[in-house]
């Protein structure tokens, strides 16, 4: 991933995000070490702060790797007063990766795994969710959102990663699948009066979209 914000400036933003316990800061380490892409600590605790600001109790997460953005809707679900967050993962490795990791942070009693393919699992849920995290293969991205749109609570908040694609999304000769499923995305969600959205554009881009109650 190509770094877009200025090492200064990705550094501040860093720093003010309250420090991390050793676990994942190992997760964080284990990331860089094997070029796993995760969200990393400012994306991760803007998801918890929403989280937290929006009383979730009931999450689910597209794409969960090892575990570590789970981390942050955990801990905010935690706060809220308990609840669910699904960990949705097509590896088993993965999934057990996470369970180990996430059972250390005190996190059992708030999250589910599923090893299957992410989108399906989340046509199949009966409830329905006040927050949806989506970090999927990006060519997924835009046949994800009406299921998405159906399984998330009128008010409910969506976040989705990578929406600036290393810049990639600015590039008019970038005409791969993944950027244009992104531009894709972008544009339904921005040009939807089902929803109200904006970029944030820390790291790699966070789209957070609202959920206009009908
Ligand atoms: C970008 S990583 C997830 C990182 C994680 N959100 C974090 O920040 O810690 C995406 C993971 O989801 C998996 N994945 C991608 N598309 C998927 C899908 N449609 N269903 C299930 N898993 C998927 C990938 O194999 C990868 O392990």
């Amino acid at each position: 991933m190509t770094r877009l914000l200025p090492t200064e400036l990705s550094a501040y933003l860093e720093a003010l995000v309250p420090k991390r316990s050793p676990e994942l800061q190992a997760m964080e380490v284990d990331a860089r070490k094997t070029n796993f892409p995760i969200i990393g600590p400012t994306s991760g605790h803007l998801c918890y702060l929403i989280a937290k600001m929006i009383g979730a109790r009931r999450i689910f997460e597209l794409g969960s790797g090892f575990g570590y953005s789970t981390a942050f809707f955990a801990k905010a679900v935690q706060d809220n007063g308990g609840g669910v967050v699904n960990h949705v993962v097509w590896d088993a490795k993965l999934s057990k990766k996470a369970k180990r990791h996430l059972s250390a942070l005190g996190f059992n009693d708030v999250v589910k795994y599923h090893v299957c393919e992410a989108v399906e699992a989340l046509r199949s849920a009966e409830e329905s969710f006040d927050l949806i995290f989506n970090d999927i293969d990006k060519e997924a991205y835009p046949d994800a959102l009406p299921i998405i749109e159906a399984k998330l609570k009128p008010g409910g908040v969506l976040i989705v990663d990578n929406m600036l694609w290393s810049g990639r999304v600015f590039d008019p000769s970038d005409k791969s699948p993944e950027t244009r499923a992104i531009l894709e995305l972008s544009h339904m969600l921005t040009a939807s009066p089902h929803w109200t959205s904006a970029l944030v554009p820390i790291r790699d881009g966070l789209m957070v979209a609202f959920k206009e109650p009908k």
